[in-house]
């Protein structure tokens, strides 16, 4: 801590700008726009944490899109915790109030006018914390709505507040799958439920409360649920805009949950006269053309008549490509049909991740992650099989987008240099830039694309790969600066130009350091070639390719400082530091960390999701053909000798803490400088903010000592 403000004292009185942890952490997040139906307005959440007050503070904020003008609305976030516009109207809003004052845990929705905050009247009570609005106005007035919750085996949604406790602690488990990222299972899954809100006099919930649209359906190996766990949300679902039908994704319910990413979208009638069907699953034009992986983003088409997803090929391959279809839907006498289905990205070597329809219904616009950015591209209905579209965004990473009622898309995009910019573009390759956090926000002061550049070096296997290097803030010319090298986890991911608050490149630059962030083998948004030729190969491409990388920065940019260099990487990241520290390239650096990562494959099928590591390892633990034995760095004890910082957090179900405890005793007995930090309420990220300070702090106090750029280590007496 001492020596960190010394640091700080001292760049301050250079008058340079440099951005530390606690400027990172402590500056505003902004969420990504919400506009309304006439695209004139629109919602975003901005929260701050103040260190000093200990908590964070929140707004609803809304944007003039014509004007960029930005107002604070007076709607306390936690009882207006979701906001949906109405369709039809122009400023009405329903709003999900996350209190109940008839019902502990439960949670109420209200109508109201986003520009009078007096409007708002209560429409529904709901007996469990149901969350995850979407509405439809249906032409009789009513409207029909969708949300999410908990439900018990027998459909009825779960509330934890007034549920029975059992008296046992007790977990008893017969199939794979017993927890997963950061929860144990328990009998009750996720699904989705209808309601209607009434247009009488004032609206009101019909009598039919909330129904569960997920219960009756069939399972022999697999429960139906949505949102799709971990991280599924209300993009898992969709109602049709005349709020006639649902559509949503499920796990494959003939297949083992662990082993199987296979998902298919169900549609159904919204008012439960029978059960979705899964279009796309077996037996289906699309799964016998080979589709049978995970599908996502069921949207409907503006007229109701059409229903985009995207889904991927392999039914255990979580990093195969992404691709983007459509299909005609129609509902007649109670009955629902799908025909007419059509790939619509086949000859796009990228992954479709989101689905936004044209306002005309003849296009549908999404983001692809696309060389280190997240961009925006367009695939017209009527296009040929070997259309590839081209990219309608620039050099800033799309969070998310909407499509106005004029075509013009409304972007809200971030960069290393900006956690958030918001503007509107035809695609032309012109922005009209609303707003930007670097131009307001006092913490970011200073940052821009001065420090951000892009290296192409030859790979293993004779392709062009990329890295990003950034310099610090303050960087002086014909100065040198120690190499942070910073490995990406995945390992199907990757390094790109974008703002985040774990791992933010420009803060770990402003320490004093050229941060370089290999792509290697195995690395999203180059192609699909250079993804797939990372199974069976985790110790040899991807390994090779961070050590021509590292060999072209010593030879090639003269401003780093290699004989003093670092490396650190999170779990892919992680196991491929704890390879390097077992290998030549391990003898470059003065330090190393290692967050939540893989110490001995062969203990892999701890993990939660066997898919994963069946897939990347080629079959399970014994198989002949499997790679655990292959790559394990618990191999290459015997080179273990560069100080070494580990943390690996208790709640982390993806890569056991097991993993971290094995790799600092083993260090620690062979008498490397090494240390441990563990966070008992952290899963496979650090997600609080002052244990994410923390973590900044102590990384930085480790690899600041190693590369010079910093003073001693502090005593720790913890474990003595
Ligand atoms: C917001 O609402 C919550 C829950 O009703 C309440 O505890 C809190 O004090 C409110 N915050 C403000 C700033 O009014
Ligand atoms: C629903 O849409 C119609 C126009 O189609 C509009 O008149 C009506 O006000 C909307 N309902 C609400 C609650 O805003
Ligand atoms: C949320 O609900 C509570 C009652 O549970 C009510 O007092 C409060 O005014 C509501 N807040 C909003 C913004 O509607
Ligand atoms: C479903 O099960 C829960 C928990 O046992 C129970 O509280 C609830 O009443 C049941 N619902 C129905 C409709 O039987
Ligand atoms: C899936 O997991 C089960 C155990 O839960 C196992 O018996 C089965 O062989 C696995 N199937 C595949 C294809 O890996
Ligand atoms: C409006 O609908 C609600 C829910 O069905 C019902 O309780 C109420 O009596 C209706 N009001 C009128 C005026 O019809
Ligand atoms: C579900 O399975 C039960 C028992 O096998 C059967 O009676 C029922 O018809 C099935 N329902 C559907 C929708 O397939
Ligand atoms: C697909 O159809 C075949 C033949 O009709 C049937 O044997 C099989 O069980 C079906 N598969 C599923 C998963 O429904
Ligand atoms: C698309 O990407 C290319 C290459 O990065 C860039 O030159 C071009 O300006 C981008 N297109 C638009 C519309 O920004
Ligand atoms: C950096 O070094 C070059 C070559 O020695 C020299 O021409 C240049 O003036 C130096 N720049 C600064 C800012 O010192
Ligand atoms: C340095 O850059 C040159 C020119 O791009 C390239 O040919 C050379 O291979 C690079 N050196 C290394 C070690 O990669
Ligand atoms: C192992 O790989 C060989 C060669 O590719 C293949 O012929 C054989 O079927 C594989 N065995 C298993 C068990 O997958």
């Amino acid at each position: 801590m001492g020596r960190y403000a010394t640091i700080m004292a001292a760049l301050a009185a250079t008058g340079a700008f440099a951005i530390t942890p606690e400027q990172m952490l402590g500056a505003p997040s902004r969420g990504v726009l919400n506009p309304n139906p006439s695209g004139e307005l629109a919602y975003f959440l901005k929260s701050q944490y103040s260190f000093e007050e200990q908590e964070p503070t929140r707004s609803w904020n809304l944007l003039n899109v014509k004007t960029g003008d930005i107002t604070k609305t007076s709607l306390n976030t936690t009882e207006a915790s979701e906001i949906v516009w109405i369709p039809g109207s122009d400023t009405g809003i329903i709003y999900l109030n996350g209190t109940n004052e008839d019902t502990p845990g439960g949670v109420t929705l209200w109508m109201g006018d986003a520009l009078d905050s007096s409007a708002s009247t209560l429409v529904a009570s709901l007996d469990a914390p149901f969350s995850g609005l979407r509405v439809a106005n249906t032409s009789s007035g009513n409207l029909n709505f969708l949300m999410y919750s908990l439900a018990y085996p027998n459909g009825t949604a779960y509330n934890a507040e007034t549920a029975v406790t059992p008296r046992h602690t007790g977990r008893l488990y017969s199939n794979s799958y017993p927890r997963h990222w950061d929860t144990w299972l328990t009998e009750q899954r996720y699904a989705v439920f209808g309601g209607s809100l009434l247009a009488n006099t004032s609206y009101s919930l019909a009598a039919s409360g909330m129904r569960n649209l997920l219960h009756g359906i069939n399972f022999t190996a697999t429960q139906p649920e949505t949102p799709v766990q971990p991280f599924g949300d209300s993009t898992d679902y969709a109602i049709s805009p005349d709020g006639n039908l649902i559509a949503f994704l499920s796990k494959a319910t003939h297949l083992n949950k662990a082993n199987f990413t296979a998902s298919y979208i169900y549609v159904g009638p919204f008012d439960g006269s029978s059960l979705p069907v899964a279009f796309n699953g077996p037996n289906t034009t699309a799964y016998d053309a080979g589709h049978q992986g995970a599908s996502g983003q069921p949207t409907f088409s503006p007229d109701s008549s059409k229903l985009a997803y995207i889904q991927q090929d392999g039914d255990y391959y979580e990093s195969d490509r992404q691709q983007l279809y459509v299909v005609d839907v129609s509902f007649d006498d109670g009955e629902v049909s799908t025909s007419d289905w059509k790939p619509l990205s086949a000859a796009f070597d990228r992954w479709v991740a989101s689905i936004h329809w044209a306002p005309d219904g003849k296009s549908i616009y999404s983001t692809a992650e696309d060389r280190a950015l997240v961009r925006i591209f367009n695939f017209p209905l009527d296009a040929a099989e070997d259309h590839v579209p081209k990219n309608l965004t620039g050099f800033t990473t799309v969070s998310g987008f909407s499509v106005l009622p004029d075509c013009s898309l409304l972007v809200s995009a971030s960069a290393i240099w900006t956690s958030r910019d918001y503007y509107t573009t035809t695609g032309d390759g012109k922005q009209n830039v609303l707003f930007s956090a670097t131009d307001v926000d006092e913490e970011l002061k200073g940052l821009g694309p001065h420090t951000f550049s892009e290296i192409w070096y030859t790979g293993s296997q004779g392709v062009q790969l990329n890295a990003l290097v950034i310099k610090p803030t303050n960087f002086v010319e014909n100065k040198t600066y120690p190499l942070a090298y910073i490995i990406h986890g995945g390992p199907q991911g990757s390094n790109s130009n974008r703002w985040t608050t774990g791992w933010n490149a420009q803060t770990w630059a402003d320490q004093g350091y050229i941060v370089v962030e290999p792509n290697p083998t195995g690395s999203t948004g180059f192609g699909q070639q250079l993804i797939d030729a990372i199974q069976g190969e985790w110790g040899s491409y991807p390994y090779e390719d961070i050590v021509l990388c590292w060999e072209y920065v010593k030879e090639n940019l003269s401003y780093v400082d290699t004989d003093n260099g670092i490396e650190a990487g999170a779990s892919f990241g992680g196991y491929m530091t704890n390879w390097i520290q077992g290998h030549a390239l391990g003898r470059e650096f003065k330090a190393l960390v290692t967050h939540d990562g893989v110490t001995s494959t062969r203990s892999n099928f701890a993990t939660d999701e066997l898919w994963f590591m069946r897939h990347d390892n080629k079959g399970i633990p014994g198989d002949p053909n499997s790679t655990y034995d292959k790559w394990d760095p618990m191999d290459h004890i015997a080179n273990w000798s560069t100080p070494h910082f580990i943390v690996h957090n208790t709640l982390d179900y993806r890569l056991p803490e097991s993993e971290g405890l094995a790799l600092f005793n083993i260090l620690q007995t062979k008498g490397v400088p090494s240390r441990l930090l563990n966070f008992p309420d952290e899963n496979h990220w650090v997600q609080a903010i002052e244990n994410n300070l923390f973590w900044h702090q102590e990384i930085f106090n480790w690899i600041n000592h190693y590369s010079g750029v910093g003073g001693a280590l502090d005593d720790l007496a913890i474990g003595n």
